[in-house]
């Protein structure tokens, strides 16, 4: 009997001790189901009583009784308590509320990368003496492919898979070059200019295409315009943009029908050393297209190709960018993360 009745004078002192540091009203229900509960701390206490004589059952029986309803009690005043508690800080916290507190934006806006990386390349092509050019995108097939030397049914149409628009005749433009032309009808030679913008092409997309992508082109034309004009003016637009005079770069012979004779440039990837996907296992990325401009697309441009010659490139925007940032899928840059827009 005695010692009953200490174990219920622990379980008093226990419970007391415990909610006495209980701030939640998570830890009051933890206190309650350890000593309340079905399997609580109560039940050996009651299990107990239960084997004593009857005489002393009357005395336990009811103790214990109001041992379990005084702790209930207890434990629903503390819970009162501390709802009544979060009430009070909570209106304090509206009195005080200051709607014009100034908070510092922790996602500081910033021009997307695509834009940096264009006023990069219209900063050094100005530098250099080059106009900033533009031209539509809704494009018409005179333009973007007939001045170009490619008239109808010509094989070289295949090389670019196109989005045809309904309205006959136009299309979604697949290169800047026919900015080349409508410039040159415009203003004529000697010109010197560069006309960075979207174009689409009706194909799937990898690490390293896109179905909508940003090229620039550029064109010089004067008197005596030869390759290596060709050659130095992009080493030297490469050499500032990647701020590298070192550039792992490579010019191998390449066809297009708009330039004679045509090169294409490749960078050494960045991304792996022996083939990836963004190389798709070449080693090398495919850059730009270039060449001095066809005769037949100075005549369509106005000028006289005997007097005049010239030369021509179109490079991919973001492939320029997937280097210089080390971005390993051109596909991020019109997915709108968040967490890769703020690297820049
Ligand atoms: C052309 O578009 C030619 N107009 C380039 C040119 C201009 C040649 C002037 C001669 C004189 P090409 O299809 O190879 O060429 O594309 C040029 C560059 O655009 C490629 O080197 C590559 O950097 C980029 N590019 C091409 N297709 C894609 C694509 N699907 N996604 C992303 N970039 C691409």
């Amino acid at each position: 009997m005695e010692n009953l009745k200490q174990h219920i004078e622990q379980f008093k002192d226990e419970f007391a001790k415990q909610l006495r540091v209980a701030q939640t009203e998570e830890k009051l229900e933890q206190i309650r189901i350890a000593f309340l509960g079905r399997k609580g701390k109560i039940i050996p206490l009651m299990t107990a009583m239960k084997t004593l004589p009857v005489e002393e059952k009357r005395i336990f029986g009811p103790l214990l009784n109001e041992l379990k309803k005084t702790s209930e009690q207890i434990l629903e005043e503390k819970k009162q308590q501390l709802v009544n508690a979060k009430h009070k800080q909570e209106l304090i916290r509206q009195k005080y509320f200051d709607v014009s507190a100034y908070k510092p934006n922790q996602l500081a806006s910033s021009l997307h990368v695509y834009t940096q990386i264009i006023e990069r390349i219209e900063d050094i092509f100005i530098s250099m003496g080059y106009d900033i050019a533009d031209g539509p995108e809704a494009e018409t097939d005179f333009y973007n492919f007939q001045a170009l030397n490619v008239p109808e049914n010509h094989p070289a149409r295949d090389m670019q898979d196109t989005f045809w628009l309904d309205v006959p005749g136009m299309l979604m433009r697949t290169q800047t070059s026919g900015i080349q032309v409508r410039e040159m009808k415009k203003k004529g030679a000697p010109i010197a200019l560069a006309a960075p913008g979207r174009v689409y092409r009706y194909e799937a997309t990898d690490a390293s295409h896109d179905f909508m992508f940003s090229q620039s082109e550029g064109l010089f034309v004067d008197k005596n315009v030869s390759i290596s004009n060709l050659l130095a003016t992009v080493q030297t637009f490469l050499q500032e943009l990647f701020e590298e005079k070192n550039l792992k770069i490579r010019v191998r012979p390449g066809y297009f029908p708009f330039v004679e004779p045509g090169i294409e440039v490749d960078f050494s990837c960045p991304f792996c050393t022996n083939g990836c996907s963004v190389c798709k296992q070449t080693k090398w990325i495919e850059l730009m297209g270039a060449g001095l401009v066809h005769p037949n697309v100075l005549k369509h441009g106005g000028v006289d190709p005997i007097e005049y010659s010239g030369f021509a490139f179109g490079f991919g925007i973001e492939r320029v960018a997937m280097i210089k940032y080390g971005i390993n899928d051109i596909r991020l840059f019109h997915n709108g993360s968040v967490e890769f827009l703020k690297q820049f």
